[in-house]
């Protein structure tokens, strides 16, 4: 796909206010994939309109994607913007709740930036299509800043989100089944957890 078309996708996603992953965090895990050469098999959780999904899927050739999204128009346009860019061998969209996504399939990487109330849920779910070197990546873990700053919001359901947000923070960085790298200023907060058990 021509960069240019490339862009008109994230810049008409953007105009209509879809929350694409912040572009240095969208660096951020293009340079990671990048580093690491072993990245065959991922699974997104969160596909939006595809963007994120074609950033990974061009890094190498012989990538795999599967990705995940709930929001039927998202779907579609997802669908729309992965064969424009010649993606759809490689990249499988599934229409769905994402803790609902049942296979056998193993996966290098599983990227979590969907619904931030349900970390834990993606994260135990998603257990058995890991293995120990499996990165779990999670995006969203600041919350726009909020979650280190709690006197911004006065709104009860953002107060919610932000304890969940806190709660499931906290627990990733105690958790002995991973060696976790918080990066509070990257993206909006991106946690790169290895699982090592
Ligand atoms: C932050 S956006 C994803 C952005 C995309 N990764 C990118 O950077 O191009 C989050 C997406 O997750 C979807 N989503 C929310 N809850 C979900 C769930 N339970 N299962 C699958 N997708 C979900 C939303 O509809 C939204 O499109």
């Amino acid at each position: 796909m021509k960069e240019s078309k490339l862009n008109e996708i994230h810049d008409e996603a953007r105009k209509n206010n879809i929350p694409l992953m912040k572009d240095d965090g969208m660096d951020f895990l293009i340079h990671y994939l990048e580093k690491h050469e072993n990245i065959r098999d991922i699974l997104e959780i969160g596909t939006a309109v595809g963007y994120s999904a074609i950033r990974m899927a061009q890094v190498r050739w012989d990538m795999r994607i599967d990705t995940l999204e709930v929001n039927p128009e998202m779907y579609e346009q997802a669908l729309e913007n992965i064969a424009d860019a010649e993606l759809s061998d490689r990249i499988t969209c599934w229409l769905g709740d994402g803790a609902q996504f049942e296979t056998e399939k193993k996966y290098d990487l599983i990227f979590v930036d969907a619904a931030k109330s349900q970390y834990r849920r993606y994260m135990e779910h998603f257990m058995r299509n890991s293995l120990p070197g499996t990165v779990f990546i999670f995006d969203n873990l600041a919350f726009h800043g909020i979650v280190d700053d709690n006197s911004i919001s006065h709104n009860r359901s953002t107060v919610q989100m932000v304890h969940k947000i806190l709660k499931f923070r906290e627990h990733l960085l105690k958790d002995e089944r991973f060696e976790t790298i918080y990066y509070p200023d990257t993206g909006d907060g991106i946690a790169v957890a290895k699982r090592i058990k």
